[in-house]
Order: structure tokens, then C-alpha cells, then sequence
């Protein structure tokens, strides 16, 4: 390995321990077979392929696919969605999870149309100066919109290569990086790029799995270094996770003479940015919910009785939560000293961008006292 004059290190070719022109072929042709057949399939509009790339990240297939076609429907083009409110964005986004996505799809909408006047970017740097778009998106949208042979490295072609060549180190050092995208480059098809990285992608999900892979039936099955030195389960290693800490806060759905509730909007930066929800704040150290609940309620300069709902866990990318969520009347239309909270009807609450333990906490409320 060495060092190049950025100081990033560099690798000398791989010298394959196997014939890496046949990859792609039985890669292809195992795909032509078994490939999945998903709604952003059969399209070549980068609009359309960017958005399915956004929501992939981090989130699966069964899980996106029907926010991608309900996002659709409301924005068909990025036109549409680069003149929409942010609020609207993040409403169809809301449960799919990892909100600065979808503020980033927003920002990134905007900038197509107002750098690009409207034309998707058809290049790697055009590419990664849109927010949200790293190297292995870039390299997706490049290949499946663009049919240009472009490298991509998401965690399921990232599990492929590791056993594929049997990398048994840590598969996400500096090292790893350069390894990993170097064979995910050398290996990709120059001549059918849209397919080669579409067949990768599935073959991750579908064959090369985390757990229990189904080794009988991947075409690299002669091939797969980890396959011959009987690693298959033991790859790629896995790092000691550090313990994910829990966060307590307690929620108030408060609801006023009129039957409204109170809600409010989180700042537009930071976890869960510009999303709604009821108030509520942190659980102290020695103290009890109960406690913290009043004490939510005395700053929102409210009085009521609260009456203790339900416990909700909800789990973020790096610490879980436990909501505690209570409910109470207030008799008349309540005064709130924090001036950004706003009282809304059901309907209005309908349409508004909760995320996912705030709506899941409303559900429970709509299904312990009707609509009144
Ligand atoms: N994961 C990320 N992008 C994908 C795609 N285009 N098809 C299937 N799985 C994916």
C-alpha cells in the first residue's frame, strides 16, 4: 500500500484470486433470474431514482416502498416537490425515520432547480454537491439513472465483497474503505452498469444475508474466498457495539375545552429537526415521571390533572427512549407561556408531521376516548 500526495493511501491493483472478468456475467445472468421486481425499477427519471435511493439509506425495501409511492403521487416531479413547504415534505416522510433526509431531499430539490434549472445532475461531483448524496449513492444513481459504471458500497454490497475476498478484518477501517471500494470498482460491469449495480444490491439482500446466508444459490458460490475457508458466518466481523445509553422524557397530550391538543415544532436543525410533536421534557435523574410531567406543565404555565397513558420505547440511531406519556383537561382554552405551542383539532393533527412515538402516542389517545 501507499501513500499518495493527498495522504490517503492508495492500493496497488488487486490481484484477484479469480477471474474477475467472469463477476459480472454470472452476477447478471443470476439476476436475470432471481432480481426483485420494485416500483423504482423500470424508470430511468433521476428524480425517481434519487428519491428510492434516499429512503433506501438506512431503511428497507418493504419499508419504503410505500412511502416512495405515496411521495409520488403528492410530488411527481422535482418541480413539484422543490415548491412544496418543507412541513409537507416531512409529513409524508414522517415514520420512515432519519428526518435529515428528508430536509436534505428538500434542500436538494431546491438546488436542482435553481443550479441546475431543473435537469438532474449527471456527474459524480454534480452529484455529491446535492445534500444527502454520498459516494455510494452517487455511484447508484450514476449507474441505474445514468447507465455510467459507477462503484457503490451500501451495507449489502459492502457484506458481498468482505466474504467474496474474505476480508477478515475490521470492515470499516481506513484500510477496508479503500479496499472495499477499490474491488467494488474493479469489479463493476462496464458494460451494463444499470443492471450490474441493481444485481448487487439484491444479491445482498436476498442471498448473501446477514445471517443464514443461502450459499447454494449464489453464483459467486465457486468463487467466494469466504465460501472456501468455511467463513461465510464469521464474516464480515463484527465490532464490539458500544452500549446504546437510554434516554427517559415524559410527553403531555393536553387537550383543551374545545377537544384541541397542544403541539409543537421542533427547531428545524438537530435530531428529528422540523418535526411536530406534544410537549414534554427530559426525566431528571432521581426524578420520578410524574414529577417531570408537572414540571412540564408548570412551565407551559398550565394546570391540570394528568393521568399517567402509556409507556412507548422507540429506539434512534444512537440511544433508545422511553416516552412516558400522559394525558390531561384543561378546562378552558389554555393560555401556553411557550409561545411556538399551538392548540389543534384532530383534523389538523391528521396532516401535521409527527414523528413516530408522537404519533404512536396520539393513536393511543384516538383509541382510548373517540374524537370528541
Ligand atoms: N438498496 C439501495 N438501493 C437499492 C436499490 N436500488 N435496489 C435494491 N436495494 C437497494
Amino acid at each position: 500500500m501507499t501513500n499518495d500526495c493527498r495522504g490517503t493511501t492508495r492500493c496497488a491493483p488487486t490481484e484477484f484470486p479469480f477471474e474477475p472478468a467472469a463477476v459480472a456475467p454470472s452476477l447478471l445472468a443470476w439476476y436475470g433470474r432471481q432480481g426483485r421486481d420494485l416500483p423504482w425499477r423500470g424508470t430511468r427519471d433521476p428524480y425517481r431514482i434519487w428519491l428510492s435511493e434516499i429512503m433506501l439509506q438506512q431503511t428497507t425495501v418493504a419499508a419504503v416502498i410505500p412511502y416512495y409511492q405515496t411521495f409520488l403521487a403528492s410530488f411527481p416531479t422535482i418541480e413539484k416537490l422543490a415548491a412544496a413547504g418543507i412541513d409537507e415534505v416531512l409529513e409524508l416522510w414522517a415514520g420512515l425515520g432519519y428526518y435529515s433526509r428528508a430536509r436534505n431531499l428538500h434542500k436538494a430539490a431546491c438546488q436542482v432547480i435553481e443550479v441546475h434549472g431543473g435537469k438532474f445532475p449527471g456527474s459524480l461531483d454534480g452529484l455529491l454537491a446535492l445534500p444527502g448524496v454520498g459516494r455510494s449513492t452517487a455511484g447508484a444513481i450514476l449507474s441505474i439513472a445514468f447507465d455510467q459504471p459507477a462503484p457503490i458500497l451500501d451495507g449489502n454490497v459492502r457484506r458481498v465483497l468482505v466474504r467474496l475476498f474474505a476480508w477478515q478484518q475490521d470492515p470499516r477501517s481506513r484500510e477496508a474503505e479503500h479496499r472495499l471500494w477499490q474491488w467494488a470498482d474493479e469489479l463493476t460491469s462496464r458494460e451494463s452498469p444499470h443492471d450490474y449495480a441493481q444485481a448487487i444490491m439484491d444479491l445482498g439482500a436476498l442471498v448473501c444475508t446477514p445471517r443464514q446466508p443461502l450459499c447454494p444459490q449464489c453464483p459467486f458460490q465457486e468463487i467466494c474466498q469466504a465460501q472456501q475457508l468455511g467463513l461465510v458466518e464469521h464474516l464480515p466481523v463484527k465490532r464490539r457495539k458500544k452500549a446504546v445509553p437510554t434516554r427517559h422524557q415524559v410527553a403531555l397530550l393536553l387537550k383543551d375545552g374545545q377537544g384541541r391538543l397542544l403541539v409543537r415544532q421542533r427547531p428545524l436543525s438537530g435530531l428529528l429537526g422540523g418535526m411536530w410533536e406534544f410537549p414534554g421534557v427530559e426525566i431528571g435523574g432521581t426524578e420520578t415521571a410524574e414529577a417531570a410531567a408537572l414540571r412540564c406543565l408548570r412551565e407551559l404555565g398550565l394546570s391540570a390533572a394528568l393521568q399517567q397513558m402509556a409507556c412507548l420505547p422507540q429506539l434512534y440511531s444512537h440511544f433508545k427512549l422511553e416516552l412516558t406519556v400522559f394525558y390531561g383537561r384543561i378546562a378552558e382554552t389554555g393560555r401556553v407561556a411557550e409561545t411556538e405551542a399551538q392548540w389543534l383539532d384532530d383534523f389538523a393533527l391528521g396532516s401535521l408531521p409527527l414523528h413516530g412515538v408522537q404519533r404512536k402516542a396520539y393513536q393511543q389517545l384516538s383509541k382510548a376516548q373517540p374524537v370528541t
